[in-house]
C-alpha cells in the first residue's frame, strides 16, 4: 500500500495534463468531445488515486456511498435538462462545488484547532476556502432560482441596498481576521462561534451580491461564480494539502475568469456594469408601429419560400429562440433544401447569442450542421450586403442595430450581427415582444423586413413545406 501511495503525486500529475489537455480540446466544436473525455478520465484515475491515502481509503464506507449518489444524480441529471436550461444546472453543479470547498475548510479548521494549536497560515487558506465557497454556493442557489422562476428574475433593489451588502463584507472580514490573528496568538476569541459567523455572513453576501442582477444576466455571473468556487477549491487544496485541488482549482478560477471577459466583452459591457447595472429591467413598447409611421410588415410561410427560393445567398442568423422551439433539425432540412437548388446557405453566429456561450455551435452540431458552414461574426458581418436574404431565427438583440446608432440604447456599443445590410431579411419569431434586453428592434420596422410570426419550429417546417410543393 505505501510503495502505491508513491505514486499518487505521479497520477495527480498525469491527471493535471489531462485537465490541460481538455481545456484545450474544449475551445473548437470539433475537438470538445474528445477533450471532455480525456479530463473526465484523468479526473477518474485522480478519485482512484486519493483512495490510496490511507485516511481516504479508511472513510471508504462513507465516501463510496456519496460518491454513487451523487453520481446517480448528476448522470439523471445532466441528461434529463433541455439545452434551453443548461445555465441553471450549471449554477447548481458549481454551488454544489462552492459548497464542498466551503465544509472541507470548515471541517479542516475544527481538526486543527483540536489537534492543538494551528498557523496563522493555514488558518488564512481555511478562512479564504470557506468565504469564497460559501459565496459561491449561496450566490450560484440565487442563480439557479432566478434562472428556473423560483425567484423574481427582475433585478431586486431597496434603498440602502450598497450599505447592507457592504456591511455583510465588512462583518465577514472582520470575523475572518479575528480568527487569523487568533491562530497568531494576538487575541482570543471564541473561534468556533466567529467561524460560524463568518460562514454565515459569506452565505448572506452571496445572496446579497446576487439578488440585484436581473435573470438575463446570469450566464456572465454563473461564469464569475464558477471562478469563484476554482479559487475556494483551490484554498481547500492547501488547506488540506492536496495538489490535485490546487491545480483543479486553479484551472478552474483562471477559465472561468477568461470566460467572464469574454461574456462581458461580447456585451461590450464591463464586469462593473453587469454586477451593479441592472440591465434588462427596461420594458419595452413592443409595438408595431414606429412613432413616424413606419409599420411591421406580416409575411406568410409561402412567402418566405417563394423569396428564399429565388435567392442566390442566404445567411441564416440563430437565436435563444431556435433553441426554445427546438428547431435546429427543421433548419438544417430547410438548408438542405436550398442548397439542393444552388443556394449558398451559410450561418452566422454571434457570440452571445442565444443564452450561454457556444449555445448555437452546439445545437446546430445535433443536427448535424456542418462546421464550416459556421461564420463567426467578424468572419462573415462584411457579406450581409451581398446576402440576398438573412434569415432571422429567434434572435433579437444580436441583430439590434440600435446598438450602432442609438446611445442610449442600453445595448449601445454591443458588436451585431449587419443584418440589416442584407437585401431581404426574414425574422421568425412568435411576437413582437423583446428579447434578452428588454428593448424593441428597428429592424423590423425595415421595409425590407417580412416578419413571419409564429413558433420557430412550426413556422421552418411550414417553409419547408412550401419549398417541397413548389418543387
Ligand atoms: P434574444 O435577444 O433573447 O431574443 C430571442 C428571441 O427569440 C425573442 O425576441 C423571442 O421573441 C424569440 N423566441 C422565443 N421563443 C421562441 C420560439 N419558440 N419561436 C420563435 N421565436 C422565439 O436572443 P439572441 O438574439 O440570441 O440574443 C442573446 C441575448 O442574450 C443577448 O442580449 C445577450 O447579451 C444575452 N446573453 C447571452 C449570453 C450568452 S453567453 N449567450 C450570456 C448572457 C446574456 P418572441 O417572444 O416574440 O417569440
Amino acid at each position: 500500500m505505501e510503495q502505491l501511495q508513491g505514486l499518487v503525486p505521479w497520477v495527480y500529475l498525469l491527471a493535471a495534463v489531462t485537465f490541460i489537455l481538455g481545456l484545450k480540446g474544449l475551445s473548437g466544436p470539433t475537438t470538445a468531445p474528445l477533450g471532455n473525455r480525456v479530463a473526465a478520465a484523468g479526473m477518474l484515475l485522480a478519485v482512484i488515486a486519493t483512495f490510496l491515502e490511507s485516511q481516504v481509503a479508511s472513510a471508504w464506507l462513507l465516501i463510496v456511498p456519496a460518491i454513487a449518489i451523487g453520481a446517480v444524480i448528476g448522470f439523471i441529471g445532466a441528461r434529463q435538462v433541455p439545452m434551453t436550461a443548461m445555465p441553471q444546472m450549471v449554477a447548481i453543479f458549481n454551488g454544489a462545488g462552492g459548497g464542498a470547498a466551503a465544509l472541507v475548510s470548515i471541517q479542516e479548521y475544527l481538526r486543527a484547532t483540536g489537534e492543538g494549536a494551528v498557523n496563522a497560515g493555514e488558518v488564512v487558506a481555511i478562512v479564504l476556502g470557506l468565504m469564497i465557497g460559501a459565496v459561491s454556493f449561496s450566490g450560484s442557489a440565487v442563480a439557479f432560482g432566478k434562472l428556473q422562476g423560483l425567484i423574481d428574475a427582475r433585478a431586486f433593489r431597496y434603498s440602502g441596498q450598497q450599505l447592507v451588502t457592504g456591511g455583510l463584507f465588512a462583518g465577514m472580514i472582520l470575523g475572518a481576521l479575528a480568527l487569523i490573528a487568533s491562530a497568531a496568538g494576538l487575541v482570543t476569541v471564541p473561534t468556533v462561534l466567529v467561524l460560524a459567523l463568518v460562514a454565515l455572513l459569506a452565505l448572506a453576501f452571496g445572496v446579497a451580491l446576487v439578488m440585484p442582477i436581473g435573470g438575463a444576466d446570469m450566464p456572465v455571473v454563473i461564469s464569475l461564480l464558477n471562478a469563484y468556487t476554482g479559487l475556494a477549491v483551490a484554498m481547500a487544496g492547501f488547506s488540506i494539502g492536496n495538489q490535485m485541488l490546487i491545480i483543479a482549482g486553479t484551472l478552474v478560477g483562471a477559465s472561468g475568469t477568461l470566460l467572464t471577459r469574454l461574456m462581458s466583452k461580447a456585451m461590450n459591457r464591463s464586469l462593473g456594469n453587469v454586477l451593479f447595472g441592472a440591465f434588462g429591467a427596461a420594458t419595452a413598447a413592443s409595438g408595431a408601429r414606429a412613432e413616424d409611421g413606419r409599420t411591421v410588415r406580416s409575411i406568410s410561410a409561402e412567402d418566405a419560400a417563394i423569396q428564399l427560393g429565388y435567392a442566390q445567398r442566404v445567411i441564416i442568423v440563430p437565436g435563444y429562440g431556435l433553441a426554445v422551439a427546438q428547431a435546429q433539425h427543421g433548419v438544417r432540412e430547410l438548408a438542405d433544401l436550398l442548397e439542393q437548388k444552388g443556394i449558398e446557405v451559410r450561418y452566422a453566429i454571434h457570440p452571445v447569442a442565444g443564452r450561454m456561450p457556444g449555445h448555437m455551435n452546439v445545437l446546430l452540431a445535433e443536427a448535424n450542421v456542418p462546421y464550416e458552414k459556421l461564420f463567426d461574426m467578424e468572419q462573415i458581418n462584411d457579406d450581409f450586403k451581398r446576402a440576398d436574404v438573412a434569415l432571422v431565427i429567434g434572435a433579437n438583440d444580436v441583430t439590434n442595430p440600435a446598438a450602432r446608432s442609438d446611445k442610449s440604447s442600453p445595448i449601445y456599443g454591443m458588436p451585431i450581427l449587419n443584418v440589416d445590410q442584407a437585401q431581404n431579411i426574414i425574422v421568425i419569431k412568435r411576437s413582437m415582444k423583446p428579447g434578452f434586453a428588454g428593448i424593441d428592434n428597428d429592424l423590423y420596422l425595415d421595409p425590407k423586413t417580412g416578419m413571419l410570426f409564429g413558433d420557430a419550429k412550426q413556422a421552418v417546417s411550414q417553409v419547408v413545406a412550401e419549398l417541397k410543393k413548389a418543387a
